[in-house]
């Protein structure tokens, strides 16, 4: 499949008004958050993307590793959001990529709290999000997107029990450059109707896959076990335990037990 990566072929007639109007393009990189953050510090305006055909040290939540080879995309894209609109980049994020890969294929993806991307329970999509705020001030935000396109996962046996990708679950090869087009593009339009007042959360709790499911989730040393009962409106779990007792998690990680 013709899938070569470039600044032009990724630009060309995109029709974005904000994301994705300037796109940095690298061969090979660290992490694309390490070149956004030097980009912050340069000033680069808003809507900046990064965009590398390979990670040598994708960075994953919660401290873990991402593993970012040819074949996946690796994405960051520099945005400097309201205060207010913070909570939910996670839930624009998400969507975006639910949004693009059932544009290009005929995939139909779920969110797993709070925006892992999975289709048939494996994961194919992984989101870190970077900040600095101080108080009511947004210095940046750095959103960042790795996605499973054309990659067999057995070869990674570190994700293999885990994960999935689009050439996995579809059975031939996916256009990358189509999906980053069309990413960028939901991207655009969910940030825009966000700015605009608009609200992501409906179509972020209805795309969940967590709700109403047994599971386990972590949160910094502690461990809750329960039923995800629901989810606020900044995007918080909400965790029905054994003894009746609902617990709010605000960052975490979740383990679906069934
Ligand atoms: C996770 O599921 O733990 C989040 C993974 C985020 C991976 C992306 S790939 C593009 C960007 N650069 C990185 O180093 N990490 C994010």
């Amino acid at each position: 499949m013709e899938d070569s990566l470039s600044v032009v072929a990724i630009t060309g007639n995109l029709g974005t008004r904000l994301i994705g109007r300037r796109v940095l393009y690298f061969p090979s990189l660290t992490s694309t958050m390490d070149i956004a953050r030097q980009e912050v510090r340069q000033g680069a305006a808003e809507g900046t993307v990064i965009v590398a055909y390979k990670q040598t040290a994708g960075r994953g939540r919660l401290k873990r590793a991402w593993l970012s080879p040819e074949g996946s995309i690796a994405l960051s894209v520099i945005l400097y959001p309201r205060v207010a609109h913070l909570s939910s980049l996670i839930m624009l994020a998400s969507l975006a990529v639910v949004h693009s890969i059932g544009a290009v294929t005929s995939l139909r993806p779920q969110i797993k709290w709070p925006n892992d991307v999975l289709i048939n329970g494996r994961k194919v999509c992984g989101i870190l999000i970077e900040s600095d705020v101080r108080g009511d001030m947004v210095n940046y935000v750095v959103i960042g997107i790795g996605i499973n396109i054309n990659l067999q996962v057995a070869d990674f046996p570190e994700i293999s029990p885990v994960a999935t990708s689009l050439s996995e679950e579809l059975g031939r090869q996916v256009s990358r450059l189509n999906v980053l087009r069309s990413l960028l593009v939901e991207l655009d339009r969910l940030y825009l109707a966000l700015s605009g007042g608009g609200s992501l959360y409906e179509e972020w709790r209805d795309n969940l896959v967590t709700l109403g499911k047994r599971v386990r989730a972590t949160t910094g040393d502690s461990i809750h076990e329960g039923i995800a009962e629901s989810v606020d409106r900044d995007g918080s779990l909400r965790l029905r335990g054994p003894d009746g007792s609902l617990t709010r998690i605000v960052v975490g990680d979740v383990t679906l037990r069934e």
